[in-house]
């Protein structure tokens, strides 16, 4: 069984920027990529029903504990069982590079690929059509993360906040 991510300095940061970002706009939908814990569908869920939540992981585990939580959710690889259109698409990423020293289990949450903006980069690729009219999608990832691919989606940096070996980036995008 994989594990779940449990939530961390990064879940936190990017639960507090929807808390601030949601109690300004007026959101009818919502996509929680990735998951996990449901840690930030657990905050968008104070001001939008739980049926215009749509919770997403590829960790069955994670799926399952959501639904039990009374999340509509979905395993699914990025968007590929995904049909709908969002008002707000959120995915705190792995966005770490490959490191053998952490186990296979784990790294499924953490690690972003080879270099560590794979799946970001594939994220969005596939996000934009996923989105209604004036939605947005933010993405979280660090300074480990390269950015040289990730600019070519012209991201602008809405949050930021040092931790320790590190600076976590939540960036908006389309
Ligand atoms: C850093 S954790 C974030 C979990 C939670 N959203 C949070 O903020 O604490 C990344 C999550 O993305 C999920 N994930 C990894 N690759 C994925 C993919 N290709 N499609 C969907 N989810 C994926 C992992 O299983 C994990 O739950």
């Amino acid at each position: 069984m994989t594990e779940v991510y449990s939530p961390a300095e990064d879940s936190y940061f990017f639960s507090e920027f929807l808390k601030k970002y949601i109690s300004k706009k007026r959101i009818n939908s919502y996509l929680d990529m990735g998951t996990g814990s449901t840690i930030l569908s657990d905050t968008v869920s104070k001001v939008l029903s739980r049926k215009n939540i749509l919770v997403a992981d590829i960790n069955p585990t994670a799926v399952r504990l959501a639904r039990e939580k009374g999340f509509n959710a979905i395993e699914t690889d990025l968007f590929e069982n995904i049909k709908d259109k969002f008002d707000l698409i959120t995915f705190n990423a792995p966005y770490l590079p490959k490191d053998l020293r952490e186990s296979k289990s784990s790294q499924l949450a953490t690690t972003g690929g080879r270099r560590g903006d794979e799946i970001s980069l594939k994220f969005l690729g596939q996000a934009k059509k996923h989105l209604k009219k004036n939605g947005k999608v933010f993405l979280l990832i660090s300074s480990l993360t390269p950015l040289d691919k990730i600019n070519k989606f012209n991201p602008e940096i809405v949050a930021r906040k040092k931790i320790f070996m590190e600076e976590l980036f939540i960036l908006e995008f389309f």
